[in-house]
């Protein structure tokens, strides 16, 4: 998967682990023990791919608590940003939740909201996440396709808006949703123009994989004639 990231023009890559009931074993000991041995291997075969220790963690309702107590592995374990994720197939009001996180110190980031319908198609909601501090990672592979017509016209007025912030391979193995995000970084580029692509699948990333602040300005209002253009 490396290999292929690396191949695919990715230089800093967030070794995720999922952390939710499904995956107990993911203790932050462990993601760090095994981030240690990813780099280690990716030393012996000669990828100069940087990796850091990231969790992708389930949203449930003792998830304020076990961040406080440090159960769970933050971006680059600098507690500067943590990526979240709602449950499968159920969608939940993350508004205080965002609130009480951002009041910690810690800025959540929502990987894929694109996959619930609240969010895709009420902007106010997916703009309040925003203004409360929160930050949207959506995932390539919803940039590329080219099936679902909707997604894509949704998702084009999310980027023209300003609500993506950052991109994610949602890369799970090198067959079956392999890592890659060059063609995503393209058709950005397309929509929008090359620096807002650029500041999509790079700038912002590194920043937060470094654990730099991030100045994210307000989404740009919705109308139906941007959503029609887009
Ligand atoms: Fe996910």
């Amino acid at each position: 998967m490396c290999q292929k990231a690396w191949d695919d023009g990715t230089r800093a890559i967030a070794a995720t682990s999922h952390q939710n009931p499904s995956w107990p074993d993911a203790t932050p000991n462990a993601i760090h023990h095994a981030t240690r041995e990813l780099r280690r291997r990716l030393h012996d075969h000669g990828i100069p791919l940087a990796v850091y220790p990231t969790a992708e963690v389930m949203v449930g309702p003792d998830t304020e608590a076990d961040l406080r107590a440090g159960r769970l592995v933050t971006v680059s374990d600098q507690g500067c940003y943590v990526l979240i994720e709602l449950p499968t197939g159920l969608y939940l009001d993350l508004r205080d939740f965002v609130t009480n996180l951002v009041t910690l110190g810690v800025r959540p980031i929502l990987a894929h909201p694109e996959r619930h319908p609240e969010l895709l198609r009420s902007h106010s909601t997916i703009d309040e996440l925003i203004i409360r501090g929160c930050l949207v990672q959506v995932s390539a592979r919803s940039i590329t396709q080219r099936r679902d017509l909707l997604l894509t016209a949704a998702l084009k007025a999310w980027v023209k808006r300003g609500v993506v912030h950052l991109i994610g391979s949602d890369g799970h193995s090198p067959t079956n949703r392999p890592p890659g995000i060059f063609s995503a970084y393209q058709r950005l580029a397309h929509w929008s123009g090359w620096g807002v692509a650029d500041r999509i699948c790079s700038t912002n990333g590194m920043a937060v994989l470094e654990g730099l602040p991030l100045d994210i300005p307000r989404p740009l209002p919705a109308s139906w004639g941007s959503f029609l253009r887009s």
